[in-house]
């Protein structure tokens, strides 16, 4: 016993839980995620292990993901990615779901599946189904010889290493970067996409694990925002578009391990509900990293604030006008605005952290919940 104690000790390698050091260990695994399938002399993307061409990529006139949990945010930013580069029309649903309707797939359309560990029960079960229905699998996973990674028909690995805490981390951000560069490969395979975007949105890819690490620098602030929660009935997180969908994993994370109620929500559904909850004091996350909608989103923070909202606003560096409008700010540093995810979802993992850890949870080993699911 005594010895198992020493070893998990060790593998923690000096931090206190295997949540803190997975989500330190991002820039590492991003570089991972990247290695070899970016060409250094001209940029382009190189996917070995796929072997697609010219003709199959335009053979599929639809693309459906399929995940659950983390996993299936991080499928949303992946329809955003290749909706926006490519033009083809994605869908993303969770695998529970998916299995139990008569999904509209056929060998026209490539399955994603999304799965760190390769085990989930109801994400193999997608697998198979989509497969009986003609379709060619994709698999995005973390685990060499998982169940998933040996039936799919093809398979992208994340190379995250392995994520021991319960909440999800290096998981997600290295699957939202695969996203990210099938994205890119299908659209530069189509021949739609300039050599210059290309290389602008490569280059701003390859900064990500650098500007990770400066965010890990810096968060003082975060820990005093999750004392400030740590006793709120809700917390909500708000934003538009691939905000929205970043907001969706922050209102994950905290619920799963702080056990505080949260939900996320698109801003601009607020007045359709939503905003009856907002109250005196009830806390706020407010994304807002895109410029396009920028002044919308400005807008929905005056709606809260009106309610009493305190808010937090997570936004891009330099960005002073949200100060007017916000109690507190954080920064994120400047990248391209397809690619904000990768970041802004780091301070949200250390806001959930933190809460948890001032309310003496078990961070690594929230209840009720495992690592993998591998029953339904
Ligand atoms: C994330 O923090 C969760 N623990 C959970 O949602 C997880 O992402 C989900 O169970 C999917 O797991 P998988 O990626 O191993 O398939």
């Amino acid at each position: 016993f005594v010895v198992d104690w020493d070893m998990e000790q060790a593998e923690k390698n000096g931090y206190d839980h295997f949540m803190l050091k997975e989500i330190h260990e991002q820039p590492k695994a991003l570089q991972n995620t990247m290695a070899g399938r970016v060409n250094s002399e001209n940029g382009s993307i190189v996917f070995d292990e796929l072997q697609w061409t010219k003709d199959k990529v335009n053979g599929w006139n639809k693309v459906s993901i399929v995940a659950c949990g983390t996993a299936y945010h991080a499928g949303l930013i992946g329809k955003s990615v290749i909706e926006e580069l490519t033009r083809t029309p994605v869908d993303v649903e969770v695998a529970s779901e998916f299995r139990y309707r008569r999904p509209i797939v056929d060998e026209k359309t490539l399955v994603i599946v999304v799965s760190q560990s390769g085990e989930t029960a109801d994400t193999l079960a997608a697998l198979r189904e989509s497969q009986k229905l003609g379709a060619q699998v994709l698999a995005i996973t973390n685990v060499v010889g998982s169940s998933i990674a040996r039936e799919a028909n093809q398979v992208i690995l994340t190379n995250a290493g392995p994520e021991i805490a319960v909440a999800s981390t290096k998981a997600y951000t290295t699957q939202i970067l695969s996203f990210y560069l099938i994205g890119i490969y299908m659209a530069q395979l189509k021949e739609q996409i300039t050599a210059e975007y290309r290389n602008e949105l490569v280059q701003s890819l390859q900064q990500t694990p650098d500007q990770i690490t400066e965010i890990l620098e810096h968060t003082k602030g975060l820990r005093w925002y999750a004392e400030s929660i740590k006793d709120a009935k809700s917390v909500f997180f708000l934003g538009r578009g691939i905000d929205h969908a970043v907001s969706l994993e922050g209102s994950l994370k905290l619920k799963e391990i702080s056990y505080i109620h949260s939900e996320a929500y698109a801003a601009g559904e607020l007045k359709h509900g939503t905003l009856a909850l907002i109250e005196e004091g009830t806390p706020i996350v407010a994304l807002n990293t895109q410029e396009e909608v920028y002044e919308k989103m400005l807008g929905n923070i005056q709606e809260v604030k009106a309610r009493g909202a305190q808010v937090l606003g997570v936004a891009l560096e330099g960005n002073m006008k949200i100060w007017q409008y916000v109690d507190e700010t954080c920064y994120i540093p400047v990248t391209h605005a397809l690619l904000t995810p990768i970041l802004s979802v780091v301070p949200l993992q250390l806001i959930s952290y933190y809460t948890a850890l001032e309310l003496g949870n078990d961070v690594d080993k929230p209840r009720n919940l495992a690592k993998s699911v591998t029953v339904e």
